[in-house]
C-alpha cells in the first residue's frame, strides 16, 4: 500500500505590529501608489525587538497542530525553514521544539531563501513516505525586517515578518502527489545577503552593506516569472495533468505581478489564485504557508481540492508541491 504524505492541519501566525505603505512613504522616496501598482503590496507586519523567528513559529505551529486535531507529543519530525534564525546555533527548530515541550524527534532548519517552506514540505515529505516519520510539523517562519536596510526603497517596501506551518501525516489517503525542487548557484550576486558568519561582515569587495539583502530586482523579477512558468508545466507534465486540473495556484508571495504571470502561464482565473501579498508582503519562507492556511481557514480550499504550490527565491531556489487537500 502506498503511505501518503497529507496535510491535517494549517496555522499561520502575524507580528502585531504593521508598516503601511504610507509609514513608509515618511522612511524613504516612495509612494503608496508606486508600491501598490508594481508590488500588490499595502502593508506588512514586522516583528518588534525582541520578538524572534521561534516566536512568530511556535504560534503558528501550535495552530497547525490544533487544525490537525494532534498535540505536541504526537510530532515525531520538525522541519523548520528559515533565513533568518534566532541563533547561528542551535537551529530555530531545536529552539521550536524546546518551546512546544517536545523531546527526541529529530528536528532541523532548511536555508533555501523563499523557496524554503516547498523544501522543508518535500524533505517531510520523504521522511514519510520512507516511514522515517508519521507526524511532521513543517514550518516556514521569519524575520526578514531584520537583514533589510530600512533606507534602501528598492527593498524595504518589499518585504515583512511572519510564519506559517503544516502538520504532514502519514495517510492511506492521496496527499502529496510530487515535489519539484530546483537550484543554480550561478545566481548568488543578484540576490543576497553578502555577509556571514564564515565570511565576516566586513568585506572590502562586499555588494554595499554586508548585512543587508541586496537584490537586483529587474533581473530577479524576469527570472522568477520565466522559472516559475517553467515549474508549472514539469509539475503538470510529471502528474499527466492538465491545466484545467488545478483547482488552486497557492503561490509564493513576492509580487502581485511575478503572481499574475504564474496565473496566466496556467490559464487560471486570479479567483482561483490565493493571493495575500498585500497582506503582510514577501515573508520569504513563511509566505506559501501563511497564503495556505489563510485560504483554508477562510473555506475557499476545501477537502479533495489539488493545489499547485509553488516558489522561487535567493540561491536562486526555485520548486513546487502538487498535492490533493
Ligand atoms: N519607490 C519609488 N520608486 C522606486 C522604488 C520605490 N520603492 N524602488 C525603485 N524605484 C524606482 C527605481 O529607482 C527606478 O527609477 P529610475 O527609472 O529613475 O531608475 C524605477 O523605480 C523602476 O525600477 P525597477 O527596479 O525597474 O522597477 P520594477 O518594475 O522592476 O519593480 C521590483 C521593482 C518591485 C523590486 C521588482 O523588480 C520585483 O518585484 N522584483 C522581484 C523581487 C522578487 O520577487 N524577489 C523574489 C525572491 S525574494 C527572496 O528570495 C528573498
Amino acid at each position: 500500500m502506498t503511505i501518503y504524505a497529507r496535510i491535517t492541519g494549517t496555522g499561520s501566525y502575524l507580528p502585531e505590529k504593521v508598516l503601511t505603505n504610507k509609514d513608509l512613504e515618511a522612511m524613504v522616496d516612495t509612494t503608496d501608489q508606486w508600491i501598490r501598482e508594481r508590488t500588490g503590496i499595502v502593508k506588512r507586519h514586522i516583528a518588534v525587538d525582541g520578538q524572534t523567528t521561534c516566536d512568530l513559529a511556535e504560534q503558528a505551529a501550535r495552530r497547525a497542530i490544533e487544525a490537525a486535531g494532534k498535540t505536541p507529543d504526537d510530532i515525531d519530525l520538525i522541519v523548520l525553514a528559515t533565513t533568518t534564525p534566532d541563533k547561528i546555533f542551535p537551529s530555530t527548530a531545536c529552539l521550536v521544539q524546546q518551546r512546544l515541550d517536545i523531546h527526541g524527534c529529530a528536528a532541523f532548519d532548511i536555508q533555501a531563501v523563499c523557496t524554503g517552506f516547498i523544501y522543508a514540505l518535500s524533505v517531510a515529505e520523504k521522511f514519510i513516505r520512507t516511514g522515517a516519520a508519521r507526524c511532521a510539523l513543517v514550518i516556514g517562519a521569519e524575520t526578514f525586517s531584520r537583514v533589510i536596510d530600512w533606507t534602501d526603497r528598492g527593498t524595504c517596501v518589499l518585504f515583512g515578518d511572519g510564519a506559517g506551518a503544516v502538520v504532514v501525516e502519514a495517510s492511506a489517503e492521496q496527499g502529496i502527489l510530487s515535489t519539484h525542487l530546483h537550484a543554480d548557484g550561478a545566481y548568488e550576486n543578484l540576490l543576497h545577503v553578502p555577509g556571514g558568519v564564515s565570511r565576516g561582515f566586513d568585506i572590502p569587495d562586499a555588494d554595499g552593506d554586508p548585512h543587508f539583502t541586496h537584490m537586483k530586482g529587474n533581473e530577479v523579477f524576469k527570472m522568477a516569472v520565466n522559472t516559475l512558468g517553467r515549474i508549472v508545466d514539469e509539475t503538470l507534465h510529471a502528474n499527466g495533468l492538465k491545466k484545467s486540473d488545478v483547482d488552486w495556484l497557492v503561490p509564493h508571495q513576492a509580487n502581485i505581478r511575478i503572481i499574475n504571470a504564474t496565473a496566466r502561464k496556467l490559464s487560471m482565473s486570479m479567483e482561483k489564485v490565493v493571493v495575500t501579498v498585500g497582506q503582510h508582503g514577501n515573508t520569504s519562507a513563511a509566505s506559501v504557508p501563511l497564503a495556505l492556511d489563510t485560504a483554508v481557514r477562510d473555506g475557499r480550499i476545501q477537502r479533495g481540492e489539488v493545489l499547485l504550490l509553488e516558489a522561487f527565491g535567493g540561491g536562486f531556489t526555485w520548486g513546487s508541491v502538487l498535492l490533493k487537500f
